[in-house]
């Protein structure tokens, strides 16, 4: 029998609430999805959080219920469009918002805001959440999680596939064709992140629409040089990073170093970092044989980064997961989904190869509205 349910997440872009209602027949369809902006305020806040600050605590638990306030919100208008009725939902899977996350040290953390209390009892849904800190206790990075939604859906017999999660941190998964070869995937750097801070600072807009003023600008090598040169790319998997790494003041080091530069030449030296950072990673797995890449995430909305990533994959074919009958933007949400759904299953969500936990396990608490 068919079942609903609800996957929703804010990203480490912290563009606003992606929510997704999927349909399980049982192959994830999607079946109705809804978008929605933070306030202005709240995303400040959200950004502030992410690196160390005065009197986090109180903040923390501030913004803990205003995101899980918001995103009760938006699964109560994405059901009301869509005329479903709160009952037909089984469960929603809420990622959160990733505030910290330090998968190395002594004590591993990860830290994702979003209160499944609030939700659960402003949606009168169960909500299953805290997705990551199961595979972290098992020694897992608690991420990427979402290269085992993209096993279930993806994966295709006889062609070996990439499928390229452009975020504010880009990850990727690697689907064999040949069924006895394991599933590989990892964070391989920034995605959007550093393009959309150098765009806020230097054009005070949110993102570099299509990467129209990365166009205007010239890739800087010995720039690009000193961005690869990071410890991060060289690192092999398992592994996974934040905006807390990639950050402003990541990208200032390395200007102070340059000297003087246009602000389109650093943004274009940026996109290029991402394109090749995810290509090298493509192009480094042994065995892959000129695989299809597919992206998704709002990166895939960028014309200029595409077409840098195929000129970097000559040979494979680069498209949008859309060609798959998946809209970029909505994978991610939909992975979320489909976690929640493996969870009441009791099966496991993540996979212990990318991730680097001890075995697979099922992942999240379930908090009830009753
Ligand atoms: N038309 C576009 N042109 C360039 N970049 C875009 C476009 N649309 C979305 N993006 C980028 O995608 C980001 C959002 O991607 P998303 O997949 O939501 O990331 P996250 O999961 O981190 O929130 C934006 O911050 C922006 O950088
Ligand atoms: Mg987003």
């Amino acid at each position: 029998m068919a079942e609903f349910f609800i996957g929703i997440l804010s990203g480490t872009s912290m563009d606003g609430i992606d929510a997704a209602l999927v349909d399980f027949p049982p192959q994830p369809a999607l079946a109705a999805s809804y978008s929605l902006k933070f306030p202005e305020d709240l995303r400040a806040e959200l950004l502030a959080l992410a690196v160390p600050g005065d009197n986090e605590i109180d903040r923390l638990g501030r913004a803990d219920v205003r995101l899980g306030r918001l995103f009760a919100q938006a699964i109560n208008d994405l059901l009301a469009r869509a005329k479903v009725s709160p009952a037909q939902v089984r469960a929603i899977g809420s990622h959160g918002q990733t505030i910290r996350h330090r998968p190395g040290g002594a004590a591993p953390f990860t830290l994702q805001i979003g209160d499944p209390n609030v939700i659960a009892a402003a949606t009168g849904i169960p909500v299953v959440a805290d997705f990551r800190r199961k595979d972290m206790a098992l020694g897992g990075q608690g991420a990427p999680l979402v290269p085992a939604f993209h096993d279930a859906v993806f994966r295709q017999a006889g062609t070996d596939r990439v499928i390229v999660n452009i975020g504010g941190i880009a990850n990727l998964t690697v689907l064999p064709g040949d069924a006895a070869r394991p599933i590989l995937g990892f964070d391989t750097g920034p995605g959007n992140t550093l393009l959309d801070g150098w765009s806020r600072r230097i054009l005070r807009e949110p993102m570099d629409r299509n990467g129209a003023f990365a166009a205007k600008g010239r890739v800087q090598p010995g720039l690009l040089a000193g961005f690869l040169h990071d410890p991060y790319f060289s690192q092999p998997p398992p592994k996974s990073t934040g905006p807390e790494y990639f950050s402003a003041d990541w990208l200032q080091r390395h200007l102070d170093k340059a000297g003087e530069l246009a602000p389109a030449d650093v943004q274009a030296t940026l996109l290029a970092l991402t394109a090749r950072s995810i290509s090298d990673s493509i192009l480094q797995q042994p065995g892959l044989h000129r695989p299809d890449v597919f992206v998704c995430g709002g990166g895939a909305h960028n014309g200029a980064l595409m077409r840098s990533l195929a000129e970097n994959l000559p040979g494979a074919a680069v498209a949008p997961t859309d060609n798959l009958g998946v809209p970029v933007e909505w994978v991610e949400a939909m992975a979320f989904a489909w976690l929640a759904r493996q969870r009441l299953h009791a099966k496991a969500g993540n996979c212990p190869l990318v991730t680097g936990a001890t075995r697979p396990a099922v992942l999240g608490g379930i908090w009830l509205p009753g």
